[in-house]
């Protein structure tokens, strides 16, 4: 295929198309131990929630409504409106439908919002910094430019119970005159990592001292879905970009993502959208407003969603220490998200490496090199760690489990 610079771009074999191949072709092998992607879990109750909610809808012929009209550009105005109230009651945060886009899922507001901070601006040539690695494999590819991510490696603490936890190294964080753009996910994928509230009054300060808006992805955070396992104050002001998704929720197949943030930046949002989609989805937004119009979002995160997780997660790093039952393996402390960060210190081989010798034995993990965007070399550390989730069924969890036992156990 003849293809332009864009589009032979787009045509790259990258980290997230390998992590697609083999979770599709994971999917059709009943065999295989799927604990490689991101979807969330089917929580019964939620499931339940989401199909009455569903049939309360198409009887009042809502949902038939959603399905045969485009919505505005920056998303249905009385799932904004509600957005609005919503933050404001929670937490004061003082905005207006003005400030609140939607979009095809937040993946796709990354791809706008990186590319219109970063990227050749007149002679300059800005980026998007990561103050922390491990991050979002999903942010890796989006570039309409090479060389889009300039980002560090964590400070590592290791912690009693074979728990670690990263830091961001402040010390040598730099943030230049062409420094466009400052992302964290909060929650992290893929080390379940919670930046503290210090850490996000710290970059926050610096991200105004500089001019540079900061995002803040709240994919797994609070108040919804809530999948975070200890308080933290979550904060927005105009200089600061909360992106939040209804996937986490339950919901990755509506596609729909919420950007919080500058009135300037919304409408940049919006007109992108226009030009790109012509509008968000529409289906998303009216179920969820029905659970907010109801009061009955954090109701199933509080009591449902991030109970189910909490639980899950005890019980597989009870699994993982018994079965591998070594003081090598060092798990990320799990503070949210859905999945273990797991790094295996002194293993002969690399997890790149593991990662196929455990996919011939029948289990799908996510080699730790691909969660560094903006590193040329990754390093060992990287090349030590994987990721796996805790959505599948807890037989599927055991079984998995003892694969990666017994395969480490060749390579220790
Ligand atoms: C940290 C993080 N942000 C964003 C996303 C993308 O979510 P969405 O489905 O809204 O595009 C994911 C998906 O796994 C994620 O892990």
């Amino acid at each position: 295929m003849n293809y332009s610079d864009f589009g032979k771009r787009f045509n790259r074999y990258s980290g997230i198309s390998h992590l697609m191949d083999d979770l599709s072709a994971g999917l059709l092998d009943d065999d295989m131990v799927m604990l490689g992607g991101g979807n969330p879990a089917a929580i019964p109750q939620v499931l339940e929630k989401f199909q009455q909610t569903l049939d309360n809808l198409q009887q009042r012929g809502d949902l038939l409504k959603a399905l045969i009209n485009y919505d505005a550009s920056q998303g249905n105005q009385a799932f904004l409106e509600s957005l609005a109230d919503y933050f404001n009651s929670q937490y004061g945060w003082g905005i207006s439908r003005k400030n609140i886009a939607l979009t095809h899922g937040s993946q796709s507001a990354f791809f706008t919002l990186f590319n219109s901070f970063a990227g050749a601006s007149g002679h300059s040539r800005k980026h998007v910094l990561l103050p922390i690695t491990p991050e979002y494999i999903g942010y890796s590819d989006l570039g309409i430019e090479d060389h889009l991510f300039v980002s560090q490696k964590p400070q590592i603490e290791k912690l009693p119970d074979q728990y670690f936890k990263y830091h961001i190294n402040f010390d040598s964080l730099e943030i230049t005159s062409d420094t466009g753009l400052i992302c964290v996910s909060r929650p992290t994928n893929p080390s379940g990592n919670v930046l503290t509230d210090n850490e996000c009054r710290h970059l926050d300060k610096l991200a105004r001292r500089n001019n540079v808006p900061l995002l803040v992805d709240n994919a797994y955070g609070t108040p919804f879905p809530h999948i975070i396992f200890h308080e933290v104050n979550p904060f927005w002001n105009d200089n600061t970009i909360v992106c939040l998704s209804l996937s986490k929720l339950g919901l990755p197949g509506v596609r729909t993502g919420i950007v919080i943030a500058h009135e300037e930046i919304i409408h940049q949002l919006s007109n992108i959208t226009a030009i790109t989609s012509l509008a968000p989805g529409g289906v998303g937004p009216v179920l969820v407003n029905e659970l907010l119009r109801k009061g009955e979002l954090n109701a199933l995160c509080d009591d449902v969603i991030r109970p189910f997780y909490q639980l899950r997660c005890n019980k597989v790093v009870e699994w993982l220490k018994q079965s591998v039952n070594d003081e090598r393996m060092h798990i990320h402390l799990p503070e949210g998200a859905i999945f273990l960060w797991l790094w295996f210190e002194g293993l002969s081989i690399t997890t790149s490496e593991l990662y196929e010798e455990l996919k011939k034995d029948g289990l799908l993990v996510v080699p730790g090199k691909y969660f560094f965007p903006g590193q040329d070399n990754p390093g060992k550390h990287a090349e030590s760690c994987i990721r796996m989730n805790y959505v599948q069924s807890e037989e599927d969890l055991q079984k998995g489990i003892s694969i990666l036992s017994r395969t480490l156990r060749r390579f220790w």
